[in-house]
């Protein structure tokens, strides 16, 4: 099958719009058509040679639409199901599934290659080349080859253009308060970076209780954005956001206080260290350049008060348990989605979509595939 998709062939260049031929699903692969993907900043971070990864490569890690065939072994799936794609796959048997860590499965060991589990390539160019999914699943193109394993079957009845946020961005976000900042009623929490994943932040700490709610970012939609959300204060800098935090702690500081920059800085582990108290928790959730030392602290000053430095993958999801959980919680009225789309895109448009979420646009923008 031909499909239209966006490839990177080196660190540097734009995405190209091309066709590729979509590999056939066998064994326990599906083939899926995506009708919506999100552009969540880790793109970026290849796209700029921060994190290392195998050209060529089509990208996109977020996103929903419907199965249209299966492999002879797959027997949860079957064509018409709408899904969720995961960007880590979930086995079900390593070490990590079975101990409840399952964003950390095994099986997503190879999504920066760009292969599914079991080393196939599911795309090839037009002269035959193998060409890789980011994370496995390459969400931005019509069509894909992916493991079952990467799929999240989901309710008929959800919107796709929403439920694809339930893929990376949401997800991400909402867990960094709720399951790995463990926000508790009353607490007092930073967001750095509101952005796809700090707005979503922003909610999971809504909806765990905080009672002081500090959005920090530059930009000015943000900061309305994130008052639109249930934060009770903002601030454009994180000096301005210790003065907050101060003056709504007495002086001792925020329980805990969550990066979900653009880009991960020495300086914003160091800030957020500063702006909770004994005992706190900083939860790192940001990107950046793969090797830089970007955790440059006083290992004293942590060991005198205590405090947690805690890196954070997918919100400490459980993405078979929790992509439905959320999409529950959005049908109850507990999560927003329908307000974090800001513009939709065509696949052709992608370069122009990153340029405007570096312009700080977009809480998020969102491909509409056309088939
Ligand atoms: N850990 C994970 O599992 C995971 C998953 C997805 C994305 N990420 C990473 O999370 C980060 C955020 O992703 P996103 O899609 O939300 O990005 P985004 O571009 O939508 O948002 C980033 C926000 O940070 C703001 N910002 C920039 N400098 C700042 C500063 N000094 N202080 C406060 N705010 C600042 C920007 O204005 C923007 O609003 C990226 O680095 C991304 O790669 C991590
Ligand atoms: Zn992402
Ligand atoms: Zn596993």
């Amino acid at each position: 099958m031909k499909t239209q998709a966006a490839v990177l062939y080196e660190a540097g260049r734009p995405f190209e719009i091309e066709e590729l031929e979509v590999v056939a699903p066998e064994g326990n692969e599906v083939l899926v058509r995506y009708d919506y993907s999100g552009l969540c900043h880790s793109d970026l971070h290849m796209v700029k040679g921060h994190l290392p990864f195998r050209a060529p490569m089509v990208f996109g890690h977020e996103a929903a639409g419907e199965i249209l065939e299966v492999g002879n072994k797959v027997s949860r799936l079957k064509p018409g199901d709408h899904f969720v794609a995961s960007f880590f796959p979930v086995c079900g048997v390593c070490r990590w599934c079975v101990t409840g860590n399952s964003r950390l499965c095994d099986m997503g060991a190879n999504g920066l290659e760009g292969f599914l589990p079991g080393g196939k390539f599911p795309f090839r160019g037009a002269k035959g080349e193998e060409i890789g999914a980011m994370m496995s699943i390459g969400t931005f193109s019509q069509y894909a080859t992916i493991h079952e394993n990467s799929v999240i079957k989901i309710d008929d009845d959800l919107p796709l253009d929403k439920a694809a946020l339930v893929g990376c961005g949401v997800p991400t976000g909402w867990g960094s308060a709720v399951n790995e900042a463990n926000v508790r009623p009353g607490d007092t929490v930073v967001v750095y970076g509101i952005g796809g994943l700090g707005i979503n932040a922003i909610q999971g700490a809504v909806y765990a209780g905080a009672k002081n709610l500090i959005a920090v970012d530059p930009v000015e939609f943000k900061r309305d954005s994130a008052k639109k959300f249930g934060a009770t204060h903002t601030a454009a800098t994180a000096e301005e956001a210790q003065k907050i935090v101060s003056e709504v702690t007495n002086g001792t500081g925020a329980e805990s206080a969550i990066i979900t920059i653009n880009e991960l800085t020495s300086k914003s582990v160091s800030d957020a260290t500063e702006a909770i108290w004994k005992g706190g928790t900083v939860v790192v959730v940001s990107m950046g350049e793969y090797g830089a030392n970007t955790v440059e602290l006083s290992g004293v000053h942590l060991a005198l008060w205590s405090k947690r430095i805690h890196g954070a993958l997918y919100g400490g999801c459980n993405p078979m348990h929790d992509i439905p959980k959320l999409l529950g919680l959005y049908k109850s009225g507990h999560l927003k989605l329908d307000e974090l789309i800001t513009s939709t895109y065509s696949l052709e448009q992608v370069n122009q979509g990153y340029e405007d979420l570096e312009a700080g646009k977009n809480l998020r923008g969102i491909i509409v595939h056309q088939h």
